[in-house]
């Protein structure tokens, strides 16, 4: 595939920054989420790699992938973006699965099944082969139970890969509607980020887990802000995915109905001039925490979209508030 010599925007003339935890990384304060592209029905590569470059030229600086995303293929996906941008300023972000592949972590898990360091270091050096990389800026577990907090051998992992420069800095990506089941791993000073669903329905992490990171300088990355896609207001009582889409557990019947009815109680607090995704994102961006949101985009439309969000602009105060009250407890 060809190099194409784009100019890459001067992040400090478009999109907004934001300082990343303790690692002092500037990075666009909506990042790039990159599970759709490899997991999910409907990619097209081209496209994706289409998206990815106009995320690149508007200054979007944070990408989020995975090993499980196709068991590489997002890594491979982002490698060729880079390929084709040698010189775009980007922060990579990975994940290595659980040894025993089960999504989400189950507390009577033992680690030694999970996380043991042989397997953190295989994975690492996996991705490093797909993103062909010589080091991942940021290095996560993809999923967490704090019954690990206190082994020492991912520590002792955790602690060797930063010194052989091979990882920046090490996160932890919890389980979705368990926002605090990582406080105790973060005390061990170790760990650097922390990726968690935060939307305007799944607003938990600001009880405990936010101001925690704030306390602790530790980054925040705000998942899945369009609640895997009710937030875009684009879903229909009739929504269904081809066999095998993750869609079709998270939005069983009962669940899209109870979502359409949340999304449309949304509608009159959308201002004049934005639609629901942007408002989407704004809500996200209101609370100080949060070092980047990472919206799932596979078309250069929704980047444009999603990108043009990082202007600078605050939303109302009373819709803010207002958003605040369309909390959902769910889990
Ligand atoms: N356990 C974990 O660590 C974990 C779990 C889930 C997600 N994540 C990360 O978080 C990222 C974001 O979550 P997600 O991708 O699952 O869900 P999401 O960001 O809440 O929603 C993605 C969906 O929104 C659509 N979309 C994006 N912008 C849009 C716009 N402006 N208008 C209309 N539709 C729009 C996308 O369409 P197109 O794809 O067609 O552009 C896609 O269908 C993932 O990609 C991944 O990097 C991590």
């Amino acid at each position: 595939m060809s190099n194409q010599h784009l100019a890459i925007s001067n992040p400090k003339d478009g999109m907004q920054q934001r300082t990343f935890g303790r690692t002092g990384w500037q990075v666009s304060e909506i990042g790039y989420g990159m599970w759709g592209m490899a997991g999910w029905t409907g990619s097209d590569d081209e496209e994706s790699l289409a998206a990815l470059g106009r995320a690149i030229v508007l200054g979007c600086t944070f990408f989020d992938t995975a090993w499980a995303y196709g068991q590489g293929r997002s890594e491979q996906l982002l490698a060729e973006a880079r390929r084709r941008y040698p010189h775009a300023p980007m922060r990579i972000a990975t994940k290595i699965p659980p040894k025993n592949m089960r999504w989400p972590a189950r507390a009577e898990d033992p680690v030694s099944d999970t996380y043991p360091a042989d397997h953190i270091r295989a994975f690492t050096e996996k991705s490093l082969r797909n993103l062909d990389a010589e080091a991942i800026d940021l290095q996560q577990f993809h999923v967490w139970s704090d019954t690990w907090a206190d082994d020492e051998g991912w520590q002792r992992a955790v602690r060797a890969l930063k010194e052989e420069g091979l990882v920046g800095a090490f996160g932890i990506s919890v389980n979705r509607w368990q926002p605090t089941n990582v406080i105790r791993a973060l005390r061990t000073g170790l760990i650097d980020s922390v990726q968690v669903v935060y939307n305007i329905f799944d607003q938990a992490a600001e009880d405990e887990l936010f101001p925690y990171c704030q306390a602790n300088n530790i980054a925040v990355i705000a998942r899945v802000p369009f609640d895997e896609g009710s937030l875009t207001g684009t879903l229909t009582a009739d929504s269904r995915w081809p066999d095998g889409d993750w869609r079709n557990t998270y939005f069983t019947p009962e669940r899209l109905h109870e979502t359409l009815e949340r999304v449309e109680r949304l509608d009159v607090l959308i201002p004049e001039g934005m639609d629901l995704p942007e408002l989407a994102l704004r809500f996200i961006l209101e609370h100080p925490a949060v070092s980047t949101t990472i919206p799932g985009m596979r078309r250069v439309q929704h980047v444009e979209r999603n990108l043009a969000a990082s202007d600078g602009q605050r939303l109302p105060p009373r819709t803010h508030d207002a958003l605040k009250r369309h909390r959902w407890e769910r889990g």
